[in-house]
Protein backbone atom coordinates (compact mmCIF):
# COMPACT_ATOMS: atom_id res chain seq x y z
CA UNK A 1 0.00 0.00 0.00
CA UNK A 2 1.34 3.83 -0.99
CA UNK A 3 1.67 5.85 2.12
CA UNK A 4 2.46 9.26 1.97
CA UNK A 5 2.58 12.37 4.53
CA UNK A 6 -0.30 14.19 2.61
CA UNK A 7 -2.76 11.10 2.71
CA UNK A 8 -2.66 11.79 6.56
CA UNK A 9 -3.01 15.04 6.32
CA UNK A 10 -5.55 17.50 7.60
CA UNK A 11 -5.47 20.31 4.97
CA UNK A 12 -6.74 23.92 5.16
CA UNK A 13 -7.75 26.41 2.06
CA UNK A 14 -6.65 30.03 3.24
CA UNK A 15 -8.24 33.01 0.63
CA UNK A 16 -5.52 35.51 2.22
CA UNK A 17 -7.45 38.72 1.50
CA UNK A 18 -10.25 38.13 4.07
CA UNK A 19 -8.20 35.67 6.27
CA UNK A 20 -6.84 38.10 9.30
CA UNK A 21 -5.85 41.54 9.30
CA UNK A 22 -2.49 41.20 10.43
CA UNK A 23 -1.20 44.88 10.51
CA UNK A 24 -4.89 46.66 10.47
CA UNK A 25 -5.19 47.95 7.12
CA UNK A 26 -7.90 46.32 6.47
CA UNK A 27 -6.90 43.50 4.24
CA UNK A 28 -5.98 40.35 5.23
CA UNK A 29 -2.28 39.21 4.98
CA UNK A 30 0.23 36.95 5.32
CA UNK A 31 1.41 38.31 9.09
CA UNK A 32 -2.83 37.57 9.86
CA UNK A 33 -2.16 33.93 8.38
CA UNK A 34 0.99 33.88 11.11
CA UNK A 35 -0.34 35.02 13.40
CA UNK A 36 -3.61 32.53 13.13
CA UNK A 37 -1.11 29.58 12.79
CA UNK A 38 -1.71 28.21 16.38
CA UNK A 39 -5.32 28.30 15.57
CA UNK A 40 -4.94 26.16 12.59
CA UNK A 41 -2.88 23.55 14.40
CA UNK A 42 -5.69 23.70 17.81
CA UNK A 43 -8.40 22.72 14.92
CA UNK A 44 -5.99 19.73 13.55
CA UNK A 45 -4.80 21.27 10.48
CA UNK A 46 -0.90 20.36 9.28
CA UNK A 47 -1.48 21.19 5.32
CA UNK A 48 -2.16 24.54 4.22
CA UNK A 49 -2.80 25.69 0.95
CA UNK A 50 -2.91 29.74 0.03
CA UNK A 51 -4.65 31.09 -2.61
CA UNK A 52 -2.19 33.69 -4.70
CA UNK A 53 -0.84 36.39 -2.98
CA UNK A 54 1.82 37.54 -5.85
CA UNK A 55 2.21 40.86 -6.84
CA UNK A 56 -1.20 41.39 -9.26
CA UNK A 57 -3.54 44.25 -10.38
CA UNK A 58 -6.11 42.53 -8.53
CA UNK A 59 -8.33 42.21 -10.98
CA UNK A 60 -9.30 38.64 -10.02
CA UNK A 61 -7.90 39.03 -6.46
CA UNK A 62 -4.50 37.74 -7.63
CA UNK A 63 -5.31 35.14 -9.73
CA UNK A 64 -4.01 37.99 -12.55
CA UNK A 65 -0.14 37.58 -11.36
CA UNK A 66 1.97 40.17 -12.73
CA UNK A 67 5.36 38.93 -11.05
CA UNK A 68 5.09 35.09 -9.59
CA UNK A 69 8.55 35.80 -7.72
CA UNK A 70 7.27 38.51 -5.23
CA UNK A 71 4.14 39.46 -2.62
CA UNK A 72 1.73 42.07 -3.65
CA UNK A 73 2.98 44.73 -1.23
CA UNK A 74 -1.41 44.56 0.40
CA UNK A 75 -0.19 40.86 1.74
CA UNK A 76 3.17 41.81 2.41
CA UNK A 77 6.82 40.81 2.11
CA UNK A 78 8.37 37.84 0.94
CA UNK A 79 10.02 38.46 4.29
CA UNK A 80 6.83 38.09 6.18
CA UNK A 81 6.32 34.68 3.68
CA UNK A 82 9.48 33.34 4.80
CA UNK A 83 8.56 34.12 8.60
CA UNK A 84 5.41 32.18 8.07
CA UNK A 85 6.84 29.52 6.34
CA UNK A 86 9.35 29.10 9.55
CA UNK A 87 7.10 29.40 12.05
CA UNK A 88 4.62 26.96 10.08
CA UNK A 89 7.40 24.60 10.16
CA UNK A 90 8.32 24.87 13.88
CA UNK A 91 4.28 23.76 14.36
CA UNK A 92 4.58 20.70 11.62
CA UNK A 93 2.69 22.37 9.46
CA UNK A 94 2.97 22.35 6.09
CA UNK A 95 2.59 25.11 3.30
CA UNK A 96 1.63 24.46 -0.27
CA UNK A 97 0.80 27.51 -2.56
CA UNK A 98 -1.46 28.41 -5.78
CA UNK A 99 0.15 28.24 -8.88
CA UNK A 100 -1.32 30.25 -11.57
CA UNK A 101 -0.09 28.19 -15.42
CA UNK A 102 -2.56 29.10 -17.26
CA UNK A 103 -2.37 33.26 -17.63
CA UNK A 104 -0.79 36.25 -16.71
CA UNK A 105 -2.06 39.83 -15.50
CA UNK A 106 -2.07 41.63 -18.58
CA UNK A 107 0.26 43.73 -16.44
CA UNK A 108 2.79 41.25 -16.11
CA UNK A 109 6.07 42.50 -18.04
CA UNK A 110 5.90 39.77 -20.57
CA UNK A 111 2.09 40.46 -21.80
CA UNK A 112 3.51 44.24 -21.93
CA UNK A 113 6.23 42.88 -23.81
CA UNK A 114 4.06 40.66 -26.06
CA UNK A 115 1.20 43.12 -27.02
CA UNK A 116 3.98 45.47 -28.56
CA UNK A 117 4.65 44.19 -32.01
CA UNK A 118 4.04 41.46 -33.86
CA UNK A 119 7.86 40.43 -33.63
CA UNK A 120 8.41 41.32 -30.17
CA UNK A 121 10.33 38.27 -28.50
CA UNK A 122 7.67 37.63 -25.83
CA UNK A 123 4.59 37.68 -28.65
CA UNK A 124 4.53 33.73 -28.51
CA UNK A 125 4.06 33.36 -24.84
CA UNK A 126 0.43 34.22 -25.18
CA UNK A 127 -2.43 33.52 -28.33
CA UNK A 128 -2.73 35.82 -30.78
CA UNK A 129 -4.57 35.46 -33.69
CA UNK A 130 -6.85 37.42 -36.38
CA UNK A 131 -9.79 38.38 -36.34
CA UNK A 132 -12.53 36.50 -38.77
CA UNK A 133 -13.51 39.69 -40.27
CA UNK A 134 -13.50 43.09 -39.41
CA UNK A 135 -14.85 43.21 -35.66
CA UNK A 136 -15.20 39.37 -35.31
CA UNK A 137 -13.05 37.59 -32.72
CA UNK A 138 -11.34 34.44 -34.80
CA UNK A 139 -13.97 32.01 -33.13
CA UNK A 140 -16.94 32.44 -30.93
CA UNK A 141 -15.82 30.96 -27.74
CA UNK A 142 -17.12 32.53 -24.84
CA UNK A 143 -15.03 32.43 -21.44
CA UNK A 144 -15.90 31.73 -17.95
CA UNK A 145 -15.97 34.89 -16.87
CA UNK A 146 -18.59 36.06 -19.45
CA UNK A 147 -18.25 37.35 -22.95
CA UNK A 148 -15.80 36.18 -25.61
CA UNK A 149 -12.82 34.21 -25.17
CA UNK A 150 -10.72 36.66 -26.62
CA UNK A 151 -9.91 40.07 -26.24
CA UNK A 152 -8.71 42.59 -29.52
CA UNK A 153 -5.86 44.44 -29.18
CA UNK A 154 -4.97 47.95 -31.05
CA UNK A 155 -1.49 47.72 -31.22
CA UNK A 156 -1.15 45.15 -33.51
CA UNK A 157 -5.16 44.89 -34.63
CA UNK A 158 -4.86 41.00 -33.37
CA UNK A 159 -6.67 39.41 -30.52
CA UNK A 160 -5.28 37.78 -27.50
CA UNK A 161 -7.36 34.77 -25.66
CA UNK A 162 -8.06 35.28 -22.59
CA UNK A 163 -10.54 32.38 -21.01
CA UNK A 164 -11.32 34.44 -18.02
CA UNK A 165 -10.67 38.23 -17.52
CA UNK A 166 -9.88 40.46 -20.27
CA UNK A 167 -7.25 41.36 -17.91
CA UNK A 168 -5.87 37.76 -17.89
CA UNK A 169 -3.80 36.57 -21.26
CA UNK A 170 -3.91 33.28 -21.46
CA UNK A 171 -0.24 32.00 -21.74
CA UNK A 172 0.81 29.75 -24.93
CA UNK A 173 1.96 26.40 -23.61
CA UNK A 174 3.16 25.24 -27.01
CA UNK A 175 6.05 27.17 -25.75
CA UNK A 176 9.07 25.89 -24.53
CA UNK A 177 9.88 28.87 -23.20
CA UNK A 178 6.72 29.31 -21.31
CA UNK A 179 7.06 25.94 -20.15
CA UNK A 180 10.52 26.32 -18.36
CA UNK A 181 9.77 29.90 -17.14
CA UNK A 182 6.86 27.94 -15.18
CA UNK A 183 9.12 25.20 -14.24
CA UNK A 184 11.44 28.32 -12.67
CA UNK A 185 8.38 29.79 -10.81
CA UNK A 186 7.72 26.25 -9.15
CA UNK A 187 11.31 25.60 -8.36
CA UNK A 188 11.98 29.02 -6.77
CA UNK A 189 8.76 28.63 -4.53
CA UNK A 190 10.04 24.95 -3.42
CA UNK A 191 13.29 26.18 -3.28
CA UNK A 192 12.45 28.97 -0.42
CA UNK A 193 10.57 26.03 1.24
CA UNK A 194 6.83 25.40 0.67
CA UNK A 195 5.74 21.24 0.26
CA UNK A 196 3.97 22.06 -3.51
CA UNK A 197 0.92 23.68 -5.01
CA UNK A 198 -2.20 23.67 -5.75
CA UNK A 199 -2.88 23.81 -9.62
CA UNK A 200 -5.22 26.62 -11.40
CA UNK A 201 -7.21 26.32 -13.80
CA UNK A 202 -4.97 23.16 -14.70
CA UNK A 203 -7.40 21.08 -17.50
CA UNK A 204 -7.10 24.68 -19.40
CA UNK A 205 -3.78 24.46 -20.71
CA UNK A 206 -4.35 23.42 -24.28
CA UNK A 207 -6.82 24.54 -26.60
CA UNK A 208 -8.61 22.69 -29.52
CA UNK A 209 -8.09 24.06 -32.97
CA UNK A 210 -9.26 27.65 -33.34
CA UNK A 211 -13.06 26.49 -35.16
CA UNK A 212 -16.17 27.67 -33.96
CA UNK A 213 -18.33 26.13 -31.21
CA UNK A 214 -21.96 24.83 -32.11
CA UNK A 215 -24.51 26.52 -32.42
CA UNK A 216 -21.78 28.35 -34.96
CA UNK A 217 -24.08 31.15 -35.92
CA UNK A 218 -24.32 32.10 -32.22
CA UNK A 219 -21.53 35.16 -31.43
CA UNK A 220 -20.33 33.66 -27.93
CA UNK A 221 -20.39 30.14 -26.63
CA UNK A 222 -19.08 28.74 -23.64
CA UNK A 223 -18.45 25.06 -24.35
CA UNK A 224 -15.19 24.59 -22.68
CA UNK A 225 -14.40 21.01 -24.13
CA UNK A 226 -12.94 23.34 -26.45
CA UNK A 227 -10.28 24.35 -23.57
CA UNK A 228 -10.40 21.45 -20.70
CA UNK A 229 -8.72 18.14 -20.82
CA UNK A 230 -7.13 18.26 -23.86
CA UNK A 231 -4.33 15.90 -24.86
CA UNK A 232 -1.61 18.19 -25.03
CA UNK A 233 -2.02 19.23 -21.26
CA UNK A 234 -0.64 16.32 -20.21
CA UNK A 235 2.47 16.38 -22.17
CA UNK A 236 3.20 19.60 -20.11
CA UNK A 237 2.54 18.36 -16.90
CA UNK A 238 4.58 15.38 -17.68
CA UNK A 239 7.46 17.61 -18.17
CA UNK A 240 6.40 19.44 -15.33
CA UNK A 241 7.09 16.17 -13.00
CA UNK A 242 10.08 15.12 -14.92
CA UNK A 243 11.22 18.55 -14.26
CA UNK A 244 10.47 19.70 -10.59
CA UNK A 245 7.56 18.59 -9.29
CA UNK A 246 9.16 15.02 -8.81
CA UNK A 247 12.75 15.99 -8.18
CA UNK A 248 11.00 18.01 -5.41
CA UNK A 249 9.01 15.23 -3.47
CA UNK A 250 6.49 18.35 -4.14
CA UNK A 251 3.30 17.51 -3.68
CA UNK A 252 0.57 18.84 -6.08
CA UNK A 253 -3.22 18.92 -6.88
CA UNK A 254 -4.60 20.56 -10.09
CA UNK A 255 -8.04 22.00 -10.16
CA UNK A 256 -9.49 19.97 -12.89
CA UNK A 257 -12.97 21.67 -13.95
CA UNK A 258 -14.62 21.15 -17.13
CA UNK A 259 -16.26 18.20 -16.46
CA UNK A 260 -12.95 15.94 -15.77
CA UNK A 261 -14.38 12.24 -15.66
CA UNK A 262 -12.58 9.43 -13.68
CA UNK A 263 -10.67 8.27 -17.21
CA UNK A 264 -8.99 11.57 -17.33
CA UNK A 265 -8.64 12.25 -13.71
CA UNK A 266 -6.63 9.12 -13.63
CA UNK A 267 -4.53 10.94 -16.63
CA UNK A 268 -3.76 13.42 -14.18
CA UNK A 269 -3.36 11.68 -11.22
CA UNK A 270 -3.48 8.35 -10.79
CA UNK A 271 -0.16 7.03 -8.85
CA UNK A 272 1.45 5.84 -11.83
CA UNK A 273 0.43 9.07 -13.80
CA UNK A 274 3.57 10.85 -13.60
CA UNK A 275 1.71 13.92 -13.63
CA UNK A 276 0.20 14.63 -10.31
CA UNK A 277 -1.03 13.75 -6.68
CA UNK A 278 -4.59 14.37 -6.77
CA UNK A 279 -7.07 16.06 -8.49
CA UNK A 280 -9.92 18.41 -7.13
CA UNK A 281 -13.00 17.58 -9.52
CA UNK A 282 -16.37 19.23 -9.23
CA UNK A 283 -19.31 17.17 -9.48
CA UNK A 284 -20.56 17.29 -6.01
CA UNK A 285 -20.54 21.03 -6.02
CA UNK A 286 -23.69 21.30 -7.73
CA UNK A 287 -26.11 18.80 -6.51
CA UNK A 288 -28.86 20.78 -5.71
CA UNK A 289 -31.60 22.98 -7.62
CA UNK A 290 -29.21 26.34 -7.01
CA UNK A 291 -29.81 27.08 -10.32
CA UNK A 292 -33.75 26.61 -10.68
CA UNK A 293 -35.24 28.74 -7.67
CA UNK A 294 -36.23 31.77 -7.31
CA UNK A 295 -36.87 31.25 -3.10
CA UNK A 296 -34.18 30.30 -0.78
CA UNK A 297 -36.81 27.94 0.65
CA UNK A 298 -37.04 25.69 -2.22
CA UNK A 299 -33.29 24.84 -1.93
CA UNK A 300 -32.85 21.38 -1.85
CA UNK A 301 -30.09 18.86 -1.93
CA UNK A 302 -30.36 15.98 -4.29
CA UNK A 303 -29.01 13.71 -1.95
CA UNK A 304 -29.09 10.63 -4.28
CA UNK A 305 -26.92 12.14 -6.89
CA UNK A 306 -24.51 13.78 -4.02
CA UNK A 307 -24.13 9.73 -3.30
CA UNK A 308 -23.86 9.06 -6.61
CA UNK A 309 -21.19 11.41 -7.23
CA UNK A 310 -19.03 10.40 -3.93
CA UNK A 311 -19.42 6.90 -4.34
CA UNK A 312 -18.40 7.09 -8.68
CA UNK A 313 -15.29 8.91 -6.88
CA UNK A 314 -14.53 6.38 -4.39
CA UNK A 315 -14.67 3.44 -5.55
CA UNK A 316 -12.76 4.83 -8.94
CA UNK A 317 -9.93 5.78 -6.92
CA UNK A 318 -9.80 3.16 -4.27
CA UNK A 319 -6.69 1.81 -5.40
CA UNK A 320 -5.30 3.69 -8.27
CA UNK A 321 -5.06 7.27 -6.90
CA UNK A 322 -5.84 9.58 -3.87
CA UNK A 323 -8.44 12.31 -3.60
CA UNK A 324 -8.57 15.76 -1.91
CA UNK A 325 -11.80 16.00 0.40
CA UNK A 326 -13.69 19.38 0.53
CA UNK A 327 -16.85 20.35 0.27
CA UNK A 328 -16.29 23.98 -1.48
CA UNK A 329 -13.39 26.43 -2.57
CA UNK A 330 -13.31 30.40 -2.75
CA UNK A 331 -15.78 29.94 -5.87
CA UNK A 332 -18.78 28.31 -4.36
CA UNK A 333 -21.11 29.14 -1.91
CA UNK A 334 -21.01 28.84 1.81
CA UNK A 335 -21.56 25.04 2.97
CA UNK A 336 -24.39 25.97 5.15
CA UNK A 337 -26.31 27.83 3.29
CA UNK A 338 -25.44 25.31 -0.16
CA UNK A 339 -26.08 22.00 1.25
CA UNK A 340 -27.15 22.79 4.87
CA UNK A 341 -30.42 23.30 6.69
CA UNK A 342 -31.34 26.89 7.88
CA UNK A 343 -33.40 25.85 10.33
CA UNK A 344 -30.14 22.89 11.15
CA UNK A 345 -27.74 24.50 10.78
CA UNK A 346 -25.63 23.04 13.55
CA UNK A 347 -27.07 19.91 13.49
CA UNK A 348 -26.88 19.91 9.39
CA UNK A 349 -23.22 21.44 9.41
CA UNK A 350 -22.23 18.67 11.78
CA UNK A 351 -23.44 15.92 9.42
CA UNK A 352 -21.92 17.28 6.47
CA UNK A 353 -18.41 17.01 8.14
CA UNK A 354 -18.54 13.80 9.22
CA UNK A 355 -20.03 12.63 6.16
CA UNK A 356 -17.10 14.08 3.98
CA UNK A 357 -14.17 14.27 6.27
CA UNK A 358 -13.92 10.27 7.35
CA UNK A 359 -13.94 9.30 3.68
CA UNK A 360 -11.06 7.74 2.33
CA UNK A 361 -9.06 11.03 1.21
CA UNK A 362 -7.06 14.05 2.29
CA UNK A 363 -9.33 16.64 3.70
CA UNK A 364 -9.82 20.30 2.92
CA UNK A 365 -11.65 22.61 5.16
CA UNK A 366 -12.27 26.51 3.43
CA UNK A 367 -11.60 29.11 6.29
CA UNK A 368 -14.72 29.42 8.06
CA UNK A 369 -16.50 26.47 6.80
CA UNK A 370 -15.43 25.14 10.71
CA UNK A 371 -17.17 27.88 12.84
CA UNK A 372 -20.39 27.67 9.94
CA UNK A 373 -20.16 30.84 7.86
CA UNK A 374 -23.03 31.42 5.39
CA UNK A 375 -23.51 32.85 2.52
CA UNK A 376 -23.41 37.34 2.56
CA UNK A 377 -26.44 39.07 2.25
CA UNK A 378 -25.99 41.06 -0.37
CA UNK A 379 -27.85 44.39 -1.05
CA UNK A 380 -27.23 45.68 -4.11
CA UNK A 381 -24.19 45.63 -6.78
CA UNK A 382 -22.19 47.48 -4.84
CA UNK A 383 -21.86 45.06 -2.18
CA UNK A 384 -19.84 42.55 -5.03
CA UNK A 385 -16.33 42.76 -6.14
CA UNK A 386 -15.59 39.58 -7.65
CA UNK A 387 -15.37 40.34 -11.66
CA UNK A 388 -17.28 37.28 -12.72
CA UNK A 389 -20.53 38.49 -10.69
CA UNK A 390 -20.13 41.82 -12.01
CA UNK A 391 -19.79 40.62 -15.41
CA UNK A 392 -22.69 38.66 -14.80
CA UNK A 393 -24.52 41.25 -13.55
CA UNK A 394 -24.14 43.48 -16.12
CA UNK A 395 -25.01 40.20 -19.19
CA UNK A 396 -27.89 39.44 -17.20
CA UNK A 397 -29.40 43.44 -17.30
CA UNK A 398 -28.49 42.96 -20.89
CA UNK A 399 -30.47 40.57 -21.37
CA UNK A 400 -34.12 42.48 -20.68
CA UNK A 401 -35.87 39.57 -18.97
CA UNK A 402 -35.14 40.21 -14.95
CA UNK A 403 -35.75 42.44 -12.50
CA UNK A 404 -33.08 44.30 -10.20
CA UNK A 405 -34.07 42.17 -7.33
CA UNK A 406 -34.16 39.35 -9.59
CA UNK A 407 -30.75 38.96 -10.57
CA UNK A 408 -29.37 40.31 -6.94
CA UNK A 409 -30.93 37.21 -6.31
CA UNK A 410 -29.45 34.79 -9.27
CA UNK A 411 -26.35 36.60 -8.64
CA UNK A 412 -26.35 36.33 -4.46
CA UNK A 413 -26.64 32.29 -4.32
CA UNK A 414 -23.66 31.30 -5.84
CA UNK A 415 -21.57 34.64 -6.02
CA UNK A 416 -17.78 34.36 -5.78
CA UNK A 417 -18.17 37.06 -3.25
CA UNK A 418 -20.04 34.43 -0.74
CA UNK A 419 -16.90 32.56 0.57
CA UNK A 420 -14.81 35.47 0.58
CA UNK A 421 -16.45 37.65 3.15
CA UNK A 422 -14.09 38.29 6.45
CA UNK A 423 -13.33 35.65 8.59
CA UNK A 424 -15.69 35.91 11.87
CA UNK A 425 -12.80 35.91 14.45
CA UNK A 426 -15.07 37.75 17.45
CA UNK A 427 -18.33 39.75 18.06
CA UNK A 428 -16.14 42.96 18.34
CA UNK A 429 -16.70 46.03 15.32
CA UNK A 430 -15.76 44.17 12.22
CA UNK A 431 -15.73 40.78 13.67
CA UNK A 432 -12.41 40.94 14.89
CA UNK A 433 -11.04 40.94 11.75
CA UNK A 434 -9.56 43.94 11.35
CA UNK A 435 -9.42 47.06 13.80
CA UNK A 436 -10.56 49.22 10.71
CA UNK A 437 -12.93 49.42 8.46
CA UNK A 438 -12.09 46.12 5.86
CA UNK A 439 -11.86 46.24 2.01
CA UNK A 440 -14.04 42.68 2.39
CA UNK A 441 -17.56 42.37 3.64
CA UNK A 442 -18.12 41.70 6.98
CA UNK A 443 -21.57 39.32 7.04
CA UNK A 444 -23.73 40.76 10.03
CA UNK A 445 -23.98 37.71 11.56
CA UNK A 446 -20.59 37.38 13.08
CA UNK A 447 -22.70 38.69 16.12
CA UNK A 448 -23.60 34.67 16.65
CA UNK A 449 -21.24 33.15 14.28
CA UNK A 450 -17.67 33.82 14.88
CA UNK A 451 -14.68 31.47 16.13
CA UNK A 452 -14.51 32.97 19.86
CA UNK A 453 -18.46 31.67 19.81
CA UNK A 454 -17.50 27.91 19.02
CA UNK A 455 -14.33 28.00 21.40
CA UNK A 456 -16.16 28.88 24.51
CA UNK A 457 -18.97 26.26 23.53
CA UNK A 458 -17.83 22.27 23.58
CA UNK A 459 -20.94 21.91 21.89
CA UNK A 460 -19.82 23.97 18.55
CA UNK A 461 -19.69 22.97 14.88
CA UNK A 462 -15.72 23.68 15.53
CA UNK A 463 -15.32 21.11 18.12
CA UNK A 464 -17.22 18.54 15.61
CA UNK A 465 -13.96 19.21 13.15
CA UNK A 466 -11.46 19.13 15.49
CA UNK A 467 -13.08 15.80 16.63
CA UNK A 468 -13.39 14.40 13.23
CA UNK A 469 -9.54 15.58 12.41
CA UNK A 470 -8.25 13.84 16.24
CA UNK A 471 -10.23 10.26 14.96
CA UNK A 472 -8.27 10.48 11.56
CA UNK A 473 -4.43 11.13 13.42
CA UNK A 474 -5.59 8.93 16.22
CA UNK A 475 -2.90 6.19 16.28
CA UNK A 476 -5.87 3.30 17.19
CA UNK A 477 -8.00 4.66 13.79
CA UNK A 478 -5.61 6.37 11.87
CA UNK A 479 -5.16 2.88 9.56
CA UNK A 480 -8.33 2.47 9.44
CA UNK A 481 -9.97 5.98 8.25
CA UNK A 482 -6.69 7.31 6.36
CA UNK A 483 -5.85 4.03 4.46
CA UNK A 484 -8.88 1.81 5.14
CA UNK A 485 -11.02 0.28 2.67
CA UNK A 486 -14.66 2.43 1.77
CA UNK A 487 -18.00 0.92 0.49
CA UNK A 488 -21.46 2.71 0.49
CA UNK A 489 -23.88 0.61 1.56
CA UNK A 490 -27.43 0.87 -0.26
CA UNK A 491 -30.20 2.98 1.67
CA UNK A 492 -32.69 4.99 1.11
CA UNK A 493 -32.50 8.43 -0.37
CA UNK A 494 -31.87 10.40 2.57
CA UNK A 495 -29.72 8.53 4.54
CA UNK A 496 -25.84 8.14 3.47
CA UNK A 497 -24.06 5.21 4.49
CA UNK A 498 -20.65 4.08 4.04
CA UNK A 499 -18.15 1.79 6.19
CA UNK A 500 -14.89 2.27 6.59
CA UNK A 501 -12.58 -1.02 7.14
CA UNK A 502 -8.85 -2.09 7.61
CA UNK A 503 -7.70 -5.09 9.37
CA UNK A 504 -8.51 -4.30 12.71
CA UNK A 505 -11.86 -2.28 12.58
CA UNK A 506 -14.88 -1.69 10.86
CA UNK A 507 -16.80 1.93 10.75
CA UNK A 508 -19.99 2.66 10.51
CA UNK A 509 -20.63 6.20 9.15
CA UNK A 510 -24.29 7.01 9.24
CA UNK A 511 -25.75 10.36 7.86
CA UNK A 512 -29.17 11.36 8.01
CA UNK A 513 -29.80 14.00 5.29
CA UNK A 514 -33.44 14.49 6.63
CA UNK A 515 -35.25 16.77 8.66
CA UNK A 516 -37.61 14.16 9.49
CA UNK A 517 -36.74 11.23 12.38
CA UNK A 518 -35.60 7.96 10.03
CA UNK A 519 -34.92 5.04 10.87
CA UNK A 520 -32.14 2.44 9.64
CA UNK A 521 -31.61 -1.04 10.41
CA UNK A 522 -28.00 -2.62 11.69
CA UNK A 523 -27.48 -5.92 12.86
CA UNK A 524 -23.93 -5.50 14.58
CA UNK A 525 -22.91 -5.00 17.72
CA UNK A 526 -20.76 -1.80 18.05
CA UNK A 527 -17.91 -1.31 20.59
CA UNK A 528 -18.31 2.40 20.77
CA UNK A 529 -19.77 5.29 19.72
CA UNK A 530 -16.42 7.44 18.02
CA UNK A 531 -18.74 10.25 16.99
CA UNK A 532 -22.49 11.79 17.17
CA UNK A 533 -23.95 14.60 16.19
CA UNK A 534 -26.39 14.44 19.05
CA UNK A 535 -25.89 14.14 23.11
CA UNK A 536 -27.60 10.48 22.41
CA UNK A 537 -28.48 7.71 19.69
CA UNK A 538 -32.01 5.34 20.00
CA UNK A 539 -31.49 2.23 19.32
CA UNK A 540 -34.28 -0.41 19.53
CA UNK A 541 -33.03 -3.79 18.61
CA UNK A 542 -31.23 -3.81 15.29
CA UNK A 543 -33.00 -0.43 14.62
CA UNK A 544 -31.35 3.07 15.04
CA UNK A 545 -33.66 6.04 14.67
CA UNK A 546 -31.71 9.25 13.57
CA UNK A 547 -32.96 12.87 14.66
CA UNK A 548 -32.96 15.31 11.68
CA UNK A 549 -29.37 15.22 10.30
CA UNK A 550 -27.89 12.87 13.04
CA UNK A 551 -24.59 11.14 11.85
CA UNK A 552 -22.93 8.65 14.13
CA UNK A 553 -20.11 6.90 13.68
CA UNK A 554 -20.08 3.31 15.03
CA UNK A 555 -16.98 1.03 15.55
CA UNK A 556 -16.67 -3.01 15.88
CA UNK A 557 -13.22 -4.61 16.44
CA UNK A 558 -13.39 -6.91 13.87
CA UNK A 559 -12.42 -9.73 15.86
CA UNK A 560 -15.50 -9.70 17.47
CA UNK A 561 -17.30 -10.02 13.87
C1 LIG B 1 -9.58 29.01 -10.71
C2 LIG B 1 -9.67 29.72 -9.39
C3 LIG B 1 -10.52 30.94 -9.55
C4 LIG B 1 -9.89 31.84 -10.59
C5 LIG B 1 -9.64 31.10 -11.89
C6 LIG B 1 -8.72 31.86 -12.79
O1 LIG B 1 -10.81 28.51 -11.12
O2 LIG B 1 -10.16 28.86 -8.41
O3 LIG B 1 -10.71 31.64 -8.36
O4 LIG B 1 -10.73 32.94 -10.83
O5 LIG B 1 -9.04 29.84 -11.68
O6 LIG B 1 -7.43 31.91 -12.25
Amino acid sequence: MIKKWWMESVGYQIYPKSFYDGNNDGHGDLLGIYKKLPYLKSLGVDLIWICPFYVSPMDDNGYDVADFYDVAPSFGTLDDFKKLLNKAKELGIRIILDLVLNHTSDEHPWFMESRKSKDNPYRDYYIWQKGKSKGLPPTNWGSFFGGSAWAYDEATDEYYMKIFSNKMPDLNWKNEKVQDAMIDVAKYWLDLGVDGFRIDAVAHLARAPFVDAEPKDKPVVLDWHKFSNLPDVHIYLKKMYQKVFKPYDALTIGEVGGEANIESAYQYSAFDSGELNMVFNFDHNWCNNVFDIDNLENLKTDVKRLKEVFNKWQVAFKQRGWLPLNWLNHDQPRLISHYGDQMYPLESGKMLATALYLMRGTPFVYQGEEIGMTNYPFQSIEDFNDVSSINRYYDLKRENKYTEAEILFKLSINSRDNPRSAIQWDDTKYAGFSKVKPVVNVNPNYIEINVKNNLENKGSLWYHYQHIFKLRKDPKYKELFVYGTYEQVPTSDELYVYIRENSAYKAYVINSFSRENVTYKLKINFDSVLLNNYENILINDDIITLSPYQSVVLVVKKEQL
